[in-house]
This record gives C-alpha cells, sequence and structure tokens, in this order.
C-alpha cells in the first residue's frame, strides 16, 4: 500500500484512512466480496495507531461500505448499494485463479516495508543506494544524446546501437565474443529469466538452481510449472558432478547458475570448475543460464571469465544487466546466445509488448561508451569495499560468535549463518517493526536460520547502528 497519511494535515487520522477507503471502494479498485486488512496489519502499514482503524473500520461498517463476519475478517459489503448496485465481476475468482503465482508473501512484506520505511535500515533490498547511482552523468548522457526523429517501434531484439556496444563491452570485459545480432536487449535480468523459463521450457520439465539462489525468490519458475532441483552451493559455487547426478536421475532440461558472487552467498565458481560445467553440458546437451548481473563488482584485481567465455558451442545463453553497476530503475539487461535462440524470445517478447522504451536504450549506450562510465565503476566498487568491511567489522564487532560468514569478494551481499535455532518469519516480523530489513534464508530456498545482508543499500554511516538494532532483536527473539 503506497499510500500514507498526511501528518500536516488538519483532518483527523481516522478520517483521512476512511476517505482513502471509501474512495478505493467507490472507484471499484476494492470490488465487493475484497478482503480488507487485519486491523493490525493496516495499523502497521500506515503507521497508525491500531485503535485509529478500529475506529475507521467500524464507521466503514455502520454505512454500509464492509461486512464482518467472525474469523473471515472484513469485506467490503456484497449488499447491493449505491454506485455499486448494478454488481460488479468477482475479480477475486481471477485473481486467484491464474496460474501466474503472485510473488510470496514475506518477500512482498519485506519490500513493501522497506518502501515505507523512515529513518531505518535496509539492509534487505539487492540494490545500490541512491548516492551510488551515477544520476548527474546519466543526465547529461540524456542530454548529449541527440534526441531520436524516429520514434516509431524499435528492433524486436533492442537498439542496434546499444548491442554493437554491448558486443565490444562484453568483448572488453568478459572476453566473450558475440554480434549484435546474437543479443536480446531485455528489462534487466529478470525478463531474461522470465523469458527463457516461459518460452525455452515446458510445464514438467526438470530444472537445476543452485541452493541457496535468488531463484527461490521468483514463483515465476513455479508459473512456468517447472520441477526444481537444487545444487549444493559450497564456498567455490556448486560441485559440476551435482549436474550430471541430476540429469541422470530427474533428466534435468537446463541448468540455472549465477556463478559470480553468487546471490545470496557470495561466493565465485572457480574456473576449473566452469571449465568442467562446460564440458558436462557439451557432453549431455544440457543448455546452461549463466546470470551475470554482479561479475563487474569484483573488489580484488581478479577478474572471473564468464562461463560463456569457454562456451565455443553455443550452450550458453549469457544474462547480463546494469541494475547492480549503473542503475536498477534503467531496466537494461541483456541476454546473449545462438541467433535461434534470440530471434525466438524477440518474437515473444514482441507479443508481450512491443519492446523497450528507445530512452533508456539510448542513454545506457551514451553511458557505457563514454569515459565516465570507467570512473563511475572504479568509484562503485571502492565505496561497495569499504561498505563491506565496514559490515564485516559491525559484525564481528556486534554479533562475533553469534553468526557465521565468508566475507565475499565482490558483490552487494553478505550471506549468515545465525548460530541460534530462530524462525525466519518471527525474525522478520520483529525487523519490521523495528525499522531494521533484511532478507531470511527461506526466500532462496533454505531452512530458518540464515540471513542475507545487503551493505550497498545503506550509506556506510549507518551500518554499524543497523548490525547493532539487527543484535538487538535478535537478543530478544
Ligand atoms: C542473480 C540475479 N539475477 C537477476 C536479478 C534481476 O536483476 P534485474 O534488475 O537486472 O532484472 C537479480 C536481482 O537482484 C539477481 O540478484
Amino acid at each position: 500500500m503506497e499510500w500514507k497519511v498526511d501528518r500536516q494535515s488538519n483532518k483527523p487520522l481516522y478520517q483521512q484512512v476512511f476517505d482513502f477507503i471509501e474512495q478505493k471502494i467507490s472507484y471499484g479498485e476494492f470490488p465487493l466480496g475484497t478482503l480488507l486488512p487485519s486491523e493490525r496489519k493496516l495499523a502497521e502499514r500506515l503507521n497508525v495507531n491500531r485503535m485509529t482503524i478500529v475506529h475507521v473500520y467500524d464507521k466503514l461498517h455502520a454505512v454500509g461500505l464492509v461486512e464482518r463476519k467472525r474469523g473471515s475478517g472484513t469485506r467490503v459489503s456484497t449488499h447491493k448499494w449505491g454506485v455499486l448496485s448494478k454488481g460488479s465481476t468477482n475479480w477475486r475468482r481471477y485473481v486467484e485463479g491464474s496460474t501466474f503465482l503472485p510473488t510470496y508473501p514475506l518477500i512482498k512484506r519485506i519490500r513493501e516495508a522497506a518502501k515505507q520505511l523512515e529513518n531505518g535500515f535496509d539492509l534487505a533490498s539487492g540494490e545500490l543506494s541512491s548516492d551510488l547511482f551515477p544520476s548527474q552523468l546519466l543526465q547529461s548522457s540524456l542530454v548529449d544524446e541527440s534526441f531520436p526523429n524516429d520514434l516509431s517501434y524499435e528492433h524486436p531484439q533492442g537498439h542496434l546501437g546499444l548491442r554493437e556496444t554491448l558486443s565490444a563491452y562484453v568483448k572488453t570485459n568478459y572476453n566473450i565474443k558475440t554480434t549484435s545480432s546474437s543479443i536480446l536487449i531485455t528489462s534487466g535480468a529478470q525478463q531474461a529469466l522470465y523469458l527463457i523459463t516461459q518460452c525455452l521450457l515446458s510445464p514438467g520439465d526438470a530444472v537445476a538452481i543452485e541452493s541457496p539462489s535468488y531463484c527461490y525468490s521468483l514463483p515465476l519458475f513455479q508459473s512456468a510449472g517447472l520441477r526444481i532441483f537444487g545444487l549444493p552451493v559450497g564456498p567455490n559455487g556448486i560441485n559440476p558432478k551435482d549436474i550430471e547426478d541430476l540429469y541422470h536421475k530427474h533428466q534435468i532440461r537446463m541448468v540455472f547458475l549465477n556463478p559470480t558472487y553468487q546471490n545470496p552467498t557470495g561466493t565465485v565458481l572457480t574456473d576449473t570448475r566452469r571449465k568442467e560445467v562446460i564440458e558436462i553440458a557439451e557432453r549431455l546437451g544440457i543448455p546452461i543460464v549463466e546470470d551475470d548481473p554482479f561479475g563487474l563488482l569484483s573488489f580484488k584485481e581478479e577478474k572471473h571469465s564468464p562461463i560463456k567465455s569457454f562456451d565455443y558451442n553455443g550452450n550458453v545463453l549469457y544474462i547480463g544487466s546494469l541494475s547492480k553497476v549503473v542503475a536498477s530503475g534503467l531496466r537494461i539487461g541483456w541476454l546473449i546466445g545462438p541467433q535461434s535462440v534470440i530471434s525466438r524470445l524477440a518474437d515473444a517478447r514482441q507479443q508481450m509488448d512491443f519492446g523497450l522504451s528507445i530512452f533508456p536504450q539510448l542513454i545506457a549506450n551514451q553511458f557505457l561508451q563514454s569515459a565516465d562510465y570507467t570512473t563511475h565503476r572504479k568509484a562503485l566498487t571502492q565505496e561497495l569495499l569499504d561498505r563491506r568491511n565496514t559490515m564485516i567489522s559491525a559484525l564481528h564487532e556486534i554479533l562475533g560468535e553469534k553468526v557465521s560468514f565468508i566475507s565475499p569478494n565482490g558483490g552487494l551481499h553478505i550471506w549468515c549463518k545465525i548460530n541460534q535455532k530462530i524462525s525466519d518469519e518471527k525474525l522478520v516480523e520483529e525487523g519490521i517493526k523495528n525499522n531494521v530489513l533484511f532478507m531470511p534464508g527461506s526466500v532462496y530456498g533454505f531452512p530458518d536460520g540464515y540471513v542475507r545482508f545487503t551493505y550497498a543499500r545503506l550509506e556506510k554511516k549507518h551500518i554499524k547502528d543497523a548490525v547493532l538494532r539487527f543484535s538487538d532483536i535478535l537478543s530478544r527473539i
């Protein structure tokens, strides 16, 4: 819920909330039968006293806008009244009946809390903080780029200029050799994952993903009807032999890996293992999807050659993104693979939305070609390293033996094991109440007792206080 009460207004808080809900009902945004949040939940979300909401619901009930039944909560009244007396569609049946699954409630809860967080600590959102976005430089890229005359639909694979820039970019930075015709520009890495799961696989297909993995947080795998099998991640990433075992046991049809500064563990798959993965993929004929949004965020001189750079037979679909290196709101990602796959996915994406807007593509193209980009990236990794160090020191100093973790050499996250028995849900709720947000391990397909901390979203000066706040709640639950 994005709406907030206005504390400067002369209108009483309960009246503001009442008017807000009444408007939602009369505009049809809360159709007949809609279940309203519980009083406690709504009070938490709007950051008002629970008695305010009790008062609002009483008044809504008194005027007949809502119905209340013991045990089934407060719903928008299904009786005919006023403007809705013509009746309305039972949207709930459509919304809940679709095979496309909603975001997991715990993730939704944390994301909503992050949007409303004021004077709190966000260690949950896997994004850069706003001071790390090169906003000024992007703005001048927009000014420098001459405004396009042709504003018709773009090429189905995306803007040619950006695709050419990206083919040079991946050659320089990753030693991936490709041409513009084998690149599809996507709305972030997320859209690339979506297109692959929806268009290249069928319901019932088995796929392998890392365990833990960012992919577990995406209901899109379940929405596509895929059967998911985990590849345990150790300090050096997955064990390639496990791919072979899963192939023989479950006939897996595709493998999804995030080999560099893996989300959430921060680990890196060694070069030897990368070559083994390619060898297995070639021998068994299983495609590998290499999801690589963090590859350039290295704190050491070390460069990790993507699995794609060892792929001479077109077995790897490589996904890149500017979200973690430039800005997540730009929504620029890309997929590199065999031309037949790229044009199939480009066609599917065209059916969906006729392609990306030209503007972020032009900005990205201009920025990636400028010297500003290199300067930005160096400054960004230096700042991320500083924040990581601050966080590691705070974890040692404040939590000590209560947690175990491996210090990542790049990326945005620290994966922590909590050395006491806890319930993820309880920990998260307590965190939200106390304005410190983090991602529990269960979101990544792991049992309770693990937490992912992102050190990129908070300014360095707040990191120690955030860990203190976390330690405080941990000692209380
Ligand atoms: C491993 C991984 N893949 C894909 C994504 C999606 O990123 P994008 O913003 O490029 O869609 C994320 C976002 O956190 C991620 O961590």
